[in-house]
């Protein structure tokens, strides 16, 4: 999502006549794009700021800006005191940006945390930073109404808006005739996109529509409403890539209640089954949270537990990071210490390394079809892409080169690469 409202923000500046620099001693405005999601993240940028700090002192005149979700959550915090910061703009104010830099040129402050319940900054197109030139990323909706107890995310981002359909496509067909081979759709719970007569699987096929040479993928699901009909979607169409990223947070009933899920675990399982009957083909990876509040050693056995009986491709896993202001912040204690949060979490990640293998391996003599990204980073002579069930391949380079599709022979594995031979 960030990656993404960076782009914007650049089109916004650059449609002010600013020009883009990824030098930043050549900068003389900088704007550091936040996230909230976990404590880490923060602090991160607390670091950020003083090395800002720094800058300012050796260019006077330097002007700095916190932005996103950050910027949303601690506005007086950020602009008070000796942060160094001019300008603070929320997820939703990032027209007024330039607005802001001239408050900020005029001796002022610039700030606007206003959050929207229309901004979906549907006509501007983003100015691609992800230079790869083959994939992209496009936001198809901003803010989430879920509430799961633990996220800052509806707080900071507003609730949730479907962009116009139109938009979205437009944009697709563009990144294609300008050779993009591959685009994202991003929404916090894509399967809720709804906008005049398009459901998320409308959508996603008029997207497949533009050009069997256009893979699709798309991110997130929330177990809670991934239906049969986008399965049975993403099944018709070639080009929309089988591996779902279902988030599954916890394996236990009790955790899953208390973080406001609005699933069980029988229902995420019956999902994955129907994964598993429409797309036998298709991976599924997903999110896990260790030591929410409560979490006992049942619980996190139960995680574990779905871990095996999922066969997750991989995952992306957290120790539970105590946001402000969120409903388990207000009402729970965060009562796991960090020693065990952190036991829990290592035995998560050791699991999902074997079950990262398995899947991998399963994938070793097959011939996978693979869109190249460009040049592997272990050596020139070799080139990486992904294939339909999102899993990096590296294979020699002969004649080949980014956005061409390649057939590809799996012949081993890491637990994060495939490595494999051109079949042509
Ligand atoms: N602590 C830890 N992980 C979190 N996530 C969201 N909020 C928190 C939190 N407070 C994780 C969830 C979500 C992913 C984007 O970040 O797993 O799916
Ligand atoms: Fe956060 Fe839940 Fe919304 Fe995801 S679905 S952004 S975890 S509130």
């Amino acid at each position: 999502m960030n990656a993404g409202d960076s782009e914007i923000v650049v089109s916004i500046m650059q449609q002010e006549g600013y020009r883009y620099t990824e030098r930043i001693e050549e900068a003389d405005i900088i704007l550091i794009n936040t996230c909230s999601i976990r404590d880490n993240a923060e602090q991160r940028i607390w670091g950020r700021l003083s090395e800002m700090r720094r800058l300012k002192k050796q260019k006077p005149g330097l002007i700095v800006g916190v932005i996103g979700c950050m910027a949303e959550r601690l506005k007086e915090q950020l602009i008070e005191g000796n942060t160094g910061v001019d300008i603070v703009a929320g997820p939703d104010s990032y027209r007024t940006l330039p607005q802001l830099v001239q408050s900020v040129e005029e001796g002022g402050k610039g700030i606007n945390v206003e959050l929207s319940k229309e901004e979906t900054y549907a006509e501007i197109a983003p100015v691609r930073l992800d230079k790869n030139g083959v994939s992209a990323f496009i936001a198809i909706m901003r803010g989430c109404n879920n509430y799961c107890a633990y996220c800052v995310v509806p707080y900071t981002r507003g609730i949730e808006r479907s962009r116009d359909p139109q938009t979205i496509i437009d944009e697709a067909k563009t990144l294609f005739e300008n050779g993009y081979r591959e685009v994202t759709l991003l929404g916090q719970n894509v399967n809720s996109y709804s906008f005049g007569d398009f459901g998320f699987p409308e959508l996603l096929a008029a997207v497949a529509e533009i050009s069997p040479l256009l893979r699709v993928r798309f991110a997130t699901s929330h177990p809670k409403d991934i239906s049969d009909q986008l399965l049975k979607t993403m099944a018709q169409y070639d080009n929309i890539c089988k591996s779902i990223h279902l988030p599954a947070q916890s394996g236990s009933n009790d955790m899953l209640k208390k973080m406001n899920r609005k699933y069980t675990r029988e229902w995420y399982l019956e999902r994955v089954a129907a994964i598993k009957h429409f797309l036998p083909d298709c991976t599924i990876t997903t999110d896990l949270i260790s030591g929410f509040c409560g979490e006992t050693l049942e619980d996190h056995s139960q995680t574990i537990s779905l871990m095996q009986e999922v066969g997750y491709a991989s995952a992306f896993m957290f120790k539970y990071s105590e946001r402000p202001g969120t409903f388990s912040a207000r009402h729970f204690a965060d009562d796991i210490d960090e020693v065990e949060k952190t036991r829990r979490l290592n035995e998560v990640i050791a699991l999902q390394n074997k079950l990262s293998i398995v899947s991998n391996q399963a994938e070793v003599g097959k011939i996978r079809e693979v869109l190249v990204e460009g040049t592997s980073k272990r050596s020139e002579e070799q080139l990486c892409g992904r294939t339909s069930q999102n899993k990096m391949v590296v294979f020699d380079k002969k004649d080949y080169k980014a956005g061409d599709y390649v057939m590809v022979k799996i012949t081993g594995c890491s637990s994060a690469t495939l490595f494999g031979e051109a079949t042509e």
